[in-house]
Parts: structure tokens; sequence; C-alpha cells
């Protein structure tokens, strides 16, 4: 199995995902949010790249719940910010999500090439490392970056996936993915040092974020692995079992009369 890690954005328009496996991954916090929402029963969650697309898409799915953010804070007039603490059962279960945020979204978008696409977080590490070596594809894995540049703790993330991966099998991995499994190697053994090192976790420690790094910056062991699909990301097997992954192929799911 080869395998690569994008550790930046600026790699997604070349990276060739045909007939590949490709996990994205946003810590802090969208990836994490996405599981999180996915694991309390939404039926999807649909990523758009700006609030303008987003509300435009709410207008074509009456009862979907807008959610994301822009520099960290929720976007006016949204049902709901980028927490993935938000995304309880009692607000997101059996709801359509249209979301947007700065990197997150975009890293999702840019997954559609791929054969097979899924949504990777501490939360659900272990978890998403065995889908991607069930796949029995190359894998690519997409760090969402914060704006642009490189952030460590999806290089983290990533890492830890490509040595549970080498763990599971052979694997020839790029330099980005052996320097990723390395920087994974060192923060596994204490992921809450990532608090103080990653520039975008010390940003949400001065927004008084400090609940939601504690959600992020752990190892939860869920079993969900959201995929991507279609447009939208649907609960995977663990939770929303055939049915979920039916919807996947269908176009975006209105949203269930109450
Ligand atoms: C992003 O997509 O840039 C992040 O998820 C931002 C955040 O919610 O902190």
């Amino acid at each position: 199995m080869r395998v690569h890690v994008a550790l930046t954005p600026g790699e997604f328009p070349a990276l060739g995902l045909a007939g590949r496996a490709a996990l994205v991954i946003d810590v802090l916090r969208a990836t994490t949010s996405v599981v999180a929402a996915c694991a309390a029963g939404c039926r999807q969650v649909i990523p758009v790249p700006s609030a303008d697309a987003a509300r435009e898409q709410a207008a074509r799915l009456p009862g979907a719940l807008l959610a994301g953010e822009r520099g960290g804070d929720p976007i006016a007039g949204f049902d709901l910010g980028n927490s993935p603490l938000e995304f309880t059962p009692e607000r997101v279960a059996d709801r359509t999500i249209i979301l947007t945020t700065t990197n997150g979204t975009a890293a999702m978008l840019a997954a559609g090439g791929a054969e097979v696409a899924a949504v990777a977080a501490l939360t659900n590490v272990e978890a998403a490392a065995r889908w991607a070596a069930e796949q029995g594809r190359d894998v690519t894995l997409l760090c969402s970056g914060e704006t642009g540049r490189l952030s460590l703790e999806d290089s983290v993330c990533a890492g830890i996936v490509v040595d549970r991966l080498a763990a599971e099998g052979p694997v020839d991995c790029t330099d980005a993915a052996t320097t990723a499994r390395r920087v994974g190697q060192y923060y596994a053994a204490d992921l809450t040092r990532l608090a103080a090192d990653s520039s975008w976790a010390r940003k949400l420690t001065r927004a008084g974020r400090d609940a939601d790094l504690a959600a992020c910056l752990a190892f939860a062991g869920l079993s969900m692995v959201p995929r991507l699909a279609g447009g939208a990301v649907v609960p995977g097997p663990s939770a929303g079992g055939p049915a979920a992954l039916a919807a996947v192929d269908g176009p975006a799911l209105p949203e269930a009369r109450r």
C-alpha cells in the first residue's frame, strides 16, 4: 500500500486521488465536529465553501441546520458554530447540517476525486485507520491546514493513521507520510502538548475555547467513520448501517418531516 500525506492544502489540486482511498483531517475543529455530529445521529453533513453558499443550500433544504465558523467564531444567523460540543443528539439527530468552515470544508470538497473517502480526527483515529486499511487501495491523507499553512495537529493525526497502517502491513510511504508518522509517534504519547504547541490551539485558548481543545485533542476511541460521497458526509456503517450508505449515492436528502 502506497501512503501519502498532503501536509498543506496547496497540494490538493494536483493530488491525483483517482482510484485511491482518502481521509480528510481537520482536528481543530471541523472533522472532530463532523465525527461528533455523525455519532450523534445526524442524517448528513453537506460541506460548502461559503456562508452565502450555505444559505442558498438551506433555501433548497427546509429544516436543515446551518453550521460553521470564520476566524473560529460562529457565523451570524447560523444555528450552530463549529464546536464539537454543540453537535449533540438533542440538537442534530436525524437532521441535515450544512457546514462551512475556514479550512476543513474545503478539504472535504477536495477529496471528491477519490474512489472512496472518509473523515478522520483524533477522536476516531483508530477506526479511521482500520477503514483505510480495509479499502485495499493506496491511501492519501488530506490535512486541512490553517489558511494554507501546515497545521501541527492535522499532521499528528495523519501521522498516527500512517503508524497504524504500518502496523497492519507493508506500507510504501512518501517522505511527507514518514515525516507525519514520526511527528505522530512523538505527540501520541501525550496529545495535550498540542494545546501549547499548535498555533490554532493557542488561538482557541485565547478565545476561551478550552473545552473544545479538551474534546478535540483526545483519543476518544469513537467507532464512527463518516463517509464522503455525492457531495455529502453521512454516518458510517457503525451508526447508520446499509441504509445510510445507500443514501450516499442519491441527491441531498430532504429533511425528515416532524
Ligand atoms: C477550520 O475549518 O478552519 C477549523 O475547523 C476552524 C475552527 O473551527 O476552529
